[in-house]
């Protein structure tokens, strides 16, 4: 069985659990902050691991607590953390969280080691994604590296799927061609674009990223599901299971690595995505980012007794 590599970010979460979020100019109380392991790409090794493929985090930290919180959480989830780089002179990334009670967040993020990874980092240990057979891609670490990951992974017949978020303000369209598969969601896809979040506007910003180049387009919609178009077929649309949300961090995460498990066991497009979307609907009745990803045993056994 082949190998996944997930290059990207690792933060500390400090999620704070509030009714509702503040208003401009508003201050609201809340009763504690808490500390748990996040970022983007952490959170997607996290669940490659959890869901028993084998994957190696490559990415950086800062040599402080929060590091070693990253390395243990993912060290515990079965993820190989050798392409895990310390910079001495930064601090590990920082999530600010704020979960409303309807289970929405939204994320300030303060990067730091993050932002230093580098193209000379990618060249320093191209070997792992030599060795591997999908690499995914987010893009909480500079565009630069990203392109130059892609890029490379691309050139060596890697399987690149690429998780756009967040969205920066100018997105580097030079990307697109090194993608094999693409995976925002609704409001991803619409600041991409500039299309809407409907599904006939989905429909147009799919045609848009096709002519770009993108072969596979998969969009989650939340509650709705997801659309999938993938090439030389017609649409899919990928229902959504029913469950009671109390925080959504990470179910984005889940989703893509989940779909990179699957297709790494030789599941179709289609398969992966319906996988995704029950890891991803386990994922919002929990809390926290990497805490709420369930094992694949968890999985089996919640299945078993449905
Ligand atoms: O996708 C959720 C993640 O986004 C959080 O864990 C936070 O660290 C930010 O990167």
């Amino acid at each position: 069985m082949g190998k996944i590599l997930v290059i990207g970010s690792l933060n500390v979460d400090m999620v704070m659990n509030v009714d509702h979020m503040p208003a401009e100019g508003e201050t609201i109380l809340c009763d504690k902050m808490t500390f748990v392991p996040g970022g983007k790409g952490a959170n997607q090794a996290c669940a490659v691991g959890r869901l028993g493929s084998d994957v190696t985090m490559f990415g950086c930290i800062g040599d402080d607590e929060y590091g070693e919180l990253q390395i243990e959480s993912l060290t515990h989830a079965g993820v190989n953390v050798s392409g895990i780089i310390c910079k001495p002179t930064e601090h590990t990334g920082m999530a600010f969280i704020t979960v409303n009670s309807k289970g929405n967040n939204s994320i300030v993020v303060v990067p730091g080691a993050n932002a230093t990874f580098s193209p000379e980092d990618i060249d320093a240990h191209r070997e792992l994604i030599e060795t591997c057979e999908i690499v995914i891609l987010q893009l909480e670490i500079p565009l630069q590296t990203v392109c130059y990951a892609a890029k490379l992974a691309k050139s060596l017949e890697k399987t690149v799927i690429l998780d756009p978020a967040p969205v920066p303000s100018t997105f580097p369209e030079e990307l697109y061609q090194y993608i094999d598969i693409i995976k925002p969601n609704e409001t991803e896809m619409a600041r991409l674009t500039g299309e809407g979040c409907e599904l006939e506007s989905i429909r147009k910003a799919v045609g848009q990223l096709e002519n770009k180049g993108v072969q596979n387009i998969l969009v989650t919609l939340g509650e709705q599901g997801a659309y999938l178009k993938e090439k030389d077929k017609s649409v899919v649309l990928i229902p959504s299971r029913k469950v009671k949300a109390v925080d959504t961090t990470a179910a984005g995460d889940a989703f893509t690595a989940a779909l990179a498990v699957m297709l790494l066991e030789k599941k179709s497009l289609t398969e992966a995505a319906e996988f995704a979307s029950l890891v991803s609907s386990i994922v919002v009745t929990r809390h926290g980012a990497q805490s709420s990803i369930p094992t694949i045993q968890e999985i089996k056994t919640l299945e078993d007794t449905k």
